[in-house]
């Protein structure tokens, strides 16, 4: 492990943190859950569900629930004040690493919140009887239940856009399904089953051009490649800290300002409020307006803590790694008779996939003997599932800590299931 340095970086409000000088060439020593209690390295193949914490996010989170702690906004005391030049660098930070601005950040609980919240406001202040919503075929159910919601209570419909031999969203066909009436495209930029990456800026062309808003489901897409919301000309860019190694409970809603600006609120409560008084309230400016309630304040500054270590590391980097493992995982199953490969040749960071005779829950409790933790479901994408003809895959999913031990642990464990199946 290398030695760490802590750091205090009050002009800029960060006052909660731990640097490495220099990133660890081999992240995985960052990462204290990557060895089982014996002392053995764990092969963590889960990191599409949720990624490990490196000590960098556990310090920040630790100091700032502990040494540093005070509530945010509304303290006449210095630490409320330092913490709350830190809560909001963390969102300054966190918006820059998705290319957008602080003013077009909201914290949320997750990216479920985040879609829960668009639904809710944009959602039901724009969809009248007779718009349409295009979502796809391989949705997230986070990114499909919170718009059937809003459907049933605004008379809109939903179409759903198939998917391309290689399990790619259809982009021709989601042009050939696109109306006026289409209000809505919202696709996600990587599927966290198949891997499959959107071309989200000619999704976002396509829905512009019939006048249609774009969101991107960004939880998949956040941890491995560079997002940048302008460049995209996405509408609303959703993502989970705890997908990028930062805690669970917080993720973010970016939104193009003016869109923002134009939104009603959601919850009501503190901290969103401009007065209140029995007769009327008035609302805060975007982004405060969508932020009732005390916020997550350790986990928004371990959020940024944890976009601090990606971007030291290089998210390009990260990216090499996961692809690396995706080439050869896919290249070595595809080789084996009895096991079916689903999503593009080049997913990214995720690998899906069948054993002919096996239930990918008996090779996830097979693999767990040795070490391997893989995912084994329906990844909460049951449309997917019903299209790909399966009741469940088996994911390896890869992270920044991810190495070809993993996958020869994964190859090992796979070969002695066969053993056991006969
Ligand atoms: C593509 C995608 N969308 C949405 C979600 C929901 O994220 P969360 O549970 O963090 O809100 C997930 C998490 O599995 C996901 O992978």
């Amino acid at each position: 492990m290398q030695s760490r340095a802590e750091y205090r970086r009050v002009d800029e409000g960060c006052v909660s943190g731990v640097i490495t000088q220099p990133i660890a060439i081999d992240s995985r020593f960052d990462f204290p859950g990557l060895v089982t209690p014996e002392g053995a390295p764990w092969h963590y193949l889960d990191t599409a569900a949720t990624s490990q914490k490196p000590e960098q996010v556990i310090e920040a989170m630790t100091n700032a629930l502990g040494r540093d702690y005070a509530t945010v906004h509304r303290g006449v005391y210095s630490r409320s004040a330092e913490m709350t030049l830190a809560f909001e660098a963390a969102r300054r930070r966190i918006a820059a690493f998705i290319g957008g601005s602080e003013s077009e950040l909201v914290f949320t609980r997750g990216a479920t919140e985040a879609i829960n919240l668009v639904a809710n406001t944009w959602g039901l202040a724009n969809l009248n009887p007779g718009d349409r919503i295009l979502l796809s075929q391989l949705e997230h159910h986070s990114n499909i239940v919170p718009w059937q919601l809003v459907a049933a209570k605004t008379g809109a419909a939903i179409d759903v856009c198939p998917l391309t031999d290689d399990h790619q969203i259809d982009l021709a066909a989601a042009e050939a399904i696109l109306t006026p009436q289409h209000k809505l495209v919202a696709f996600g930029h990587v599927s966290n089953v198949l891997g499959s990456v959107l071309d989200a800026k000619r999704a976002a062309d396509l829905a512009h051009r019939v006048g249609a808003k774009i969101l991107l489901d960004g939880c998949q897409s956040a941890p491995h490649m560079v997002v940048d919301v302008s460049a995209l000309n996405c509408d609303f860019y959703v993502f989970s800290a705890h997908k990028l190694y930062g805690p669970t409970g917080i993720g973010a809603l970016w939104a193009r300002a003016d869109i923002l600006e134009g939104m009603p609120p959601w919850e009501g409560g503190g901290a969103m409020i401009d007065r209140v008084t029995f007769e009327q309230t008035t609302y805060a400016p975007a982004p405060q307006r969508f932020e009732a309630g005390t916020p997550a304040i350790s986990e928004a500054i371990a959020f940024a803590a944890a976009v601090d270590y990606v971007t030291e590391i290089g998210i390009e980097r990260i990216q090499g790694i996961e692809d690396n493992l995706v080439s050869r995982l896919r290249a070595e199953l595809s080789a084996m008779n009895d096991i079916t490969v689903f999503g593009p040749a080049n997913s990214a960071g995720i690998v899906s996939f069948a054993m002919d005779g096996v239930h990918p829950h008996d090779l996830g409790t097979i693999l767990d003997e040795a070490n391997v933790a893989i995912r084994a479901g329906h990844h909460c994408a049951q449309p997917l599932m019903d299209y790909l003809g399966v009741p469940a895959t088996a994911r390896a999913s890869f992270g920044v800590y991810s190495s070809d031990e993993d996958v020869d642990a994964l190859i090992e464990g796979i070969t002695r299931t066969r053993r056991i199946f006969g």
